[in-house]
């Protein structure tokens, strides 16, 4: 099956042209001047289907490289399946995911990937890769860490929050960090002093400060730029790199920024909430409400300014990547589990299904420019994590991910059930987007048009990645 993309204009990170997108089969074949016949016929006449793209932007589809779908977590599971996750990130334009496959403490690594390739398998409306989480670090996890880079799994989160959970020791750090760079992978950071953290939650809880405006105020950006500092202290000591998850704090920022200029190979992500949500508007809602917004790193406050400071690193390449950290759960009977004790509230806000809207809104309020949209939701995130050349890029021999943006069109997030996550709200209820996702296309197949699903579970497939092709 051809494909030709008319009319529209070519968004890349690297420019905007008008340019026809043709597509053969699952890649894109070329991008052609407008009415070109420089293939030697009339590509319009000859295609099998033409897609009209008149007036908007053609890009590439989003690469949300931070997912949790059906992640057990605080007594529960995060309510969207690779199913219900993958076909909301479809509605909303993205069309590759990472998700994170987890290692239970006294789990074998192998066997914690194998229990996520068997939730994702046959499921997915898109494609999907695996990053592995590390909940316990030892000798055997260590050579599994070899094993899983040689299947396409080449990066690893580890914890410096969550004690007793997920949380690895500075020698736990070291030791996968010198392992990282012997074999090439990436290692991510929840940076948060979890003890530290721990510590003031049990101070806050004595006091009988229980509302989910305590989880905000007991995980202080202090506490995020100290383990920020350490972290990078480490991936300088070894040599790995360093890719340090959900930013919130402009303290972070900054730490990450100094590595940066001294030539470390340090990056930094951040997410829509935190560019937009704060302490005091969200988590310090009326009554239990705040619970909608519990996620960690927390919302920070506004009055500091973090949410301006990450526009700003995100102009200028001190963080490199939005992602959604989409980890969703319900009000009802979820994050209800922390009435009246903040602590127990399941940490996650979903998103998958908003990120390339609200990041078009920065480019509409004037904070980031159309390419760099393109470069921080889809080029460099496939670059960072070894998917360059298929993903995040419309270019000859990259798969046919494609989204047809209209910048006229709105998007409404209203409340209720106006979203296709599988949630009984959203964190972004009566946000207004100028902007609208018209067309997307996975691998050359058409999976949203018109307002319609048109893809099917199982259309996804895994993503075998190679290593970061973001290195210095
Ligand atoms: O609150 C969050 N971020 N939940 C998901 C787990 C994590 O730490 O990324
Ligand atoms: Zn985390
Ligand atoms: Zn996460
Ligand atoms: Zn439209």
């Amino acid at each position: 099956m051809t494909t030709l993309i008319t009319g529209g204009t070519v968004v890349n990170a690297t420019g905007r042209t008008r340019a026809d997108v043709l597509i053969d089969g699952e890649t894109i074949a070329a991008l052609v001047a407008p009415g070109s016949t420089a293939l030697g016929h009339d590509l319009a006449a000859s295609a099998e289907r033409v897609i009209d793209a008149t007036g908007r932007y053609v890009i590439p589809g989003g690469v949300d490289v931070h997912t949790h779908m059906e992640l057990p977590f605080g007594g529960t599971a995060a309510s969207d399946t690779f199913e219900t996750g993958t076909t909301a990130a479809a509605w909303g334009g993205t069309t590759t995911i990472v998700d994170f496959a987890v290692q239970r403490t006294g789990e074998r690594v192998q066997d914690g990937l194998a229990a996520w390739h068997e939730k994702a398998a046959g499921n997915c409306a898109i494609d999907y890769g695996f990053h592995q989480i590390l909940g316990g670090v030892d000798e055997d996890a260590l050579k599994a860490m070899d094993e899983l880079v040689s299947e396409g799994v080449t990066s690893f989160k580890l914890f410096m929050a969550y004690p007793g959970v997920f949380y690895s020791t500075d020698d736990q750090i070291l030791l996968a960090m010198q392992r990282a760079r012997d074999n090439g992978a990436t290692i991510m950071m929840h940076a948060e002093n979890g003890p530290a953290i721990d510590a003031l939650v049990a101070q806050h809880l004595a006091r009988g400060e229980t509302s989910p405006y305590f989880h905000g105020v007991s995980r202080p950006w202090q506490l995020e730029e100290e383990a920020t500092h350490r972290a990078i202290m480490l991936a300088d000591l070894t040599g790995a790199p360093l890719y340090v998850v959900h930013v919130s704090a402009k303290q972070a920022i900054a730490q990450i920024a100094a590595a940066r200029s001294r030539g470390l190979n340090v990056f930094g992500e951040t997410c829509p909430q935190y560019l937009y949500l704060s302490l005091e508007e969200q988590l310090g809602a009326p009554g239990f409400e705040g619970a909608k917004w519990v996620c960690s790193t927390p919302l920070r406050s506004r009055e500091e300014g973090h949410q301006d400071d990450l526009w700003r690193a995100l102009r200028t390449n001190e963080a490199q990547v939005v992602s959604t950290d989409h980890c969703p759960f319900c009000l009802k009977d979820q994050k209800e589990l922390g009435l009246g004790n903040f602590s127990k509230i399941p940490n996650g806000i979903g998103g998958v299904e908003h990120r390339m809207d609200l990041l078009y809104q920065g480019v509409v309020d004037g904070k980031i420019s159309l390419e760099r949209w393109v470069e921080i939701c889809c080029t460099t995130p496939a670059r960072m994590f070894g998917l360059h050349g298929t993903k995040g890029v419309l270019a000859p021999g990259a798969d046919a991910d494609v989204v047809v943006y209209d910048p006229a069109g709105h998007t409404s997030i209203g409340y209720g059930k106006t979203h296709h996550m599988n949630m009984d709200h959203s964190a972004w209820e009566g946000f207004e987007i100028d902007g609208h996702v018209d067309t997307v296309l996975s691998r050359g197949q058409v999976v949203i048009d018109g307002g319609q699903f048109h893809g099917r579970a199982g259309h996804g497939r895994f993503l075998r990645r190679g290593l970061s092709q973001y290195l210095v």
